[in-house]
């Protein structure tokens, strides 16, 4: 499909560069939108070269808007600061055409479930590019993953190394000696990452991995030195999500660098977690600002240069990419108290909000430029108060019932999170770029919410 483009001519309003920020009146901010974000003749804000009011009639709202050019700068990054092999985190944003994108553009795909597995081959994914995680993998999991010849395993717990010698024993592992799926044995570093308390994952309490302080790390290193038909090449760890500081990945490193040594490992893999600013005032390093530093510590702690350090951004690769498109319906002004905007999607299409406290912005994006002096709750259509998509949001004054209204950085764990809450249609998928649109997962309908009741 093909969206139609705003006429070109006269000379346009161009965005205000990404390093000036503005007030949180002022208008949106650049460093929040796309890469390819622009203003058409009109005023209006276009993304891939799409217009994003003329694309909200042709498909409806809400709907998530992804800038494929952005992505793949993303892909790049990583892929170039990274050594090869280096994994998009699937759990942040899938379908098969995100699968094929991250595939093109030279990435290996984490999963982390036998759906996220499902779709990465139904994208194209070969088991060589293939990452399994999980910290309760299924036996069926488990055998679909060694059925296309996974590339690696990262063992999370001896209950699944139970599972794997079982498989051995069954002959489901037996690959050609060749193929012998390698496996990365998961720790918890022990450090403390400043992030959500729901997305923390390197401390010692924690239903992820195996204890370095415990021993227990090294025990499970024993145990799959003595698994036929597999082998073991390194370690793996994930800090948490949301990080900031490039200091903490450096600390992990670190953490972790005694044991890649002691047990001759040849891959250390440090997870994802990178940080993205949501809102205005926000500051988060780039992927090669973040692989740099990653780099830099394995040099700084002695890390052998033959050993493979490398990553699984999912949030970095996605976040800034999309922006969700929601329409006004309502608008309700309570004296003395506050403006509520409620849009046609809500904690169905973005549950961070209500699950992590996590701030968004809002704009126009008939009017990209424009001032956002009012001040207002956005929320969604959900028959719950905790429904809340911008707890304090800044938009233009003129705003009416019938505005396509904008969030920005939408593009990580919001369709990947995305519920039939109060028997909502989800939102469809669509991919802009080069002044072309196309919808790579359409918009749920009433058949698909019926599908499986009996
Ligand atoms: N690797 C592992 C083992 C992970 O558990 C995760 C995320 C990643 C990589 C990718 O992390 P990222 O680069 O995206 O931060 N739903 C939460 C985020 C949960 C992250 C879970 N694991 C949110 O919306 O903030």
């Amino acid at each position: 499909m093909t969206s139609p483009q705003a006429p070109s001519g006269a000379p346009r309003p161009k965005l205000p560069p990404p390093e000036s920020s503005s007030p949180p009146e002022g208008p949106i901010h650049r460093a929040l939108l796309p890469d390819t974000s622009a203003i058409t003749a009109d005023g209006h804000l276009s993304v891939g070269g799409v217009d994003l009011l003329l694309l909200a009639e042709d498909v409806g709202t809400p709907v998530f808007v992804y800038d494929e050019d952005h992505m793949r700068n993303r892909c790049r990054e990583a892929a170039q600061g990274f050594e090869a092999g280096v994994a998009y985190a699937t759990k942040a944003f899938l379908c098969k055409a995100m699968a094929t994108l991250a595939l093109e553009e030279k990435m290996a795909l984490d999963v982390s479930t036998g759906g996220e597995l499902a779709v990465a081959l139904a994208g194209g994914a070969t088991g060589e590019r293939l990452v399994c995680h999980g910290n309760n993998k299924s036996s069926e999991e488990l055998a679909a993953a060694l059925s296309v010849g996974v590339g690696r395993i990262v063992i999370d717990s001896f209950d699944e190394i139970g599972r794997l010698r079982a498989l051995s024993t069954a002959g489901v592992a037996s690959g050609s000696a060749s193929h012998r799926p390698r496996l990365l044995v998961r720790v918890t570093p022990g450090i403390e990452a400043h992030t959500h308390e729901y997305v923390k994952t390197g401390q010692e309490d924690t239903k992820f991995g195996f204890s370095l302080a415990s021993g227990a790390a090294a025990e499970a290193v024993d145990a799959l030195r003595h698994l036929a038909d597999f082998e073991l090449v390194g370690v793996h760890a994930h800090i948490g999500s949301q990080i900031f500081e490039v200091s903490a990945f450096a600390e992990e490193i670190a953490a972790l660098a005694p044991f890649v040594v002691e047990n001759r490992f040849t891959e250390c893999c440090i997870g994802g977690g990178l940080g993205v600013a949501y809102v205005e005032g926000e500051v988060a390093p780039s992927i090669t600002e973040w692989a740099r530093a990653v780099h830099s510590a394995a040099r700084t702690v002695g890390l052998p240069l033959t050993v493979r350090v490398t990553a699984e951004p999912g949030r970095a690769v996605v976040a800034s990419a999309a922006v969700t498109l929601y329409r006004v319906g309502t608008i309700k002004r309570l004296p003395g108290l506050r403006t509520y905007i409620a849009v046609d999607g809500g904690m169905s299409d973005n549950p961070r909000p209500v699950l992590y406290g996590s701030g968004y912005e809002a704009f126009l994006p008939r009017a990209p430029l424009a001032p956002r002096p009012l001040a207002a709750r956005l929320v969604g259509k959900h028959c719950e108060s905790g429904d809340v998509i911008v707890d304090d949001a800044r938009l233009p004054c003129d705003l009416a019932v019938g505005d396509v209204l904008a969030t920005p950085v939408t593009g990580a764990y919001g369709f990947a999170m995305s519920s039939n809450y109060n028997r909502v249609l989800r939102p469809p998928v669509v991919f802009v770029s080069g002044g072309r649109s196309r919808v790579v997962v359409r918009r749920e309908t009433v058949a698909d919410l019926l599908a499986r009741e009996t």
